[in-house]
């Protein structure tokens, strides 16, 4: 079937164009092979839902999962993934009682509202220095890697590579020495290929580009494994965790599985390599809409915008109410920016098609044609 006759069968079974900061868009087959098996799995006569973590049958779901996530990411072999619950948030949490080992302090980005929630997390636990700050360019851009004030004795360097809120990304996986560095990867995770082998610790919470919300995915060099403090919660400790393979306790069966599915749709898009292309041109022409006309404005340096999250205010700030509700009509669903930050956001995750970004910048410009 060619994407525009699945398109119009979407739109018949009455899914709109999603632009959902998270959760957020799944992909249309995703969807659709889980609906399709969703009363017998497999042959079993049960949902995925309804069975054990530790029968064979979701077994080999979450080592499909696994292994899928492995090849997509080239996961080295001395990492372990882990699939676990507790959200981005719990992972502010779970770094530090995990990585602070005998250090006294760690190393904190600030990019923006997500690095500055993990700092007051992690504040709890340890001494916090803040090594580059953006809050004086309003995060619109951040200090150059040289101007950083990185210490030599840090637990860990810890930073957001995407700012799923300011719409501010990195345009580079900052350079951490020996100091392990982590990575909160929840709004670009799987975007683009990575080099694994950079990071201590990569977590991200799966409910934009994984899967479902309730899941979080933990990808950690084994080394960093024996560092945890003895107050650190079971649940929270990788040591644990990763001793048993994520069902230390009952883990996010659902999402676990749904996230397979994710991580297989994937593969068949020709992987990281042709997602991140894709991710270049879907992005490539919400900024030119945007910077091609005066009615809208993105305000973030241009080398540090975020292909996932992509802001951008009216000329005219009393049309926000009316773009919106003639957004709605026309189909285009949560393109209301964040309260923190104002105006709209189109968040367009890996499983948001090409042809709804054509359609939302025609819708763009015919609104500035009527209201310009
Ligand atoms: C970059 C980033 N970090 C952390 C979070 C918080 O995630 P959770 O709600 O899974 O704790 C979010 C949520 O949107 C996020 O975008």
């Amino acid at each position: 079937m060619n994407q525009v006759v699945a398109e119009t069968i979407a739109q018949l079974e009455g899914r709109k164009y999603n632009f959902s900061a998270g959760p957020a868009a799944l992909p249309q087959a995703v969807l659709e092979q889980a609906r399709d098996e969703m009363l017998d799995f497999r042959g079993e006569g049960a949902s995925i839902m309804e069975v054990s973590h530790r029968g064979k049958l979701f077994m080999q779901v979450a080592e499909e999962a696994e292994a899928d996530l492995r090849e997509l990411l080239k996961v080295p072999a001395n990492y372990k993934v882990m699939f676990l619950q507790g959200g981005a948030r719990g992972q502010f949490a779970a770094v530090p009682m995990n990585l602070k080992g005998e250090k006294s302090g760690a190393d904190y980005i600030n990019s923006g509202h997500w690095a500055q929630s993990a700092i007051k997390e992690a504040q709890r636990y340890l001494d916090v220095n803040v090594a580059a700050d953006g809050k004086n360019a309003s995060f619109h851009t951040m200090p150059k890697q040289s101007d950083w004030r990185l210490s030599s004795d840090a637990a860990y360097l810890h930073y957001t590579p995407n700012e799923t809120i300011g719409g501010l990304e990195f345009p580079f996986i900052p350079d951490s020495g020996d100091v392990p560095l982590v990575a909160d990867m929840s709004s670009n995770i799987l975007s683009r290929p990575i080099d694994v082998s950079k990071f201590g610790l990569i977590y991200a919470g799966s409910q934009k580009n994984i899967g479902p919300a309730g899941l979080t995915v933990v990808i950690v060099r084994d080394d960093l494994l024996n560092l945890g403090q003895s107050a650190c919660p079971a649940v929270l400790d990788y040591n644990l965790q990763a001793s048993k393979n994520s069902m230390y306790n009952t883990p996010p069966t659902y999402g676990w599985y749904l996230a397979g599915l994710v991580f297989k749709w994937l593969k068949t898009q020709g992987g990281l390599e042709a997602i991140d292309k894709i991710n270049d041109r879907k992005s490539g022409k919400l900024y030119s809409a945007i910077d091609g006309s005066d009615f809208y404005h993105n305000p973030v340096d241009v080398s540090w915008r975020s292909r996932m999250n992509i802001p951008f205010t009216l000329a005219k700030p009393e049309l926000d109410a009316t773009f919106l509700s003639e957004a709605d009509k026309e189909g285009f669903l949560y393109l209301q920016g964040h309260k923190a930050v104002g105006g709209m956001r189109a968040s367009i995750y890996n499983a948001v098609p090409e042809h709804h970004v054509d359609a939302l910048t025609s819708f763009m410009s015919e609104f500035e044609r009527k209201y310009g």
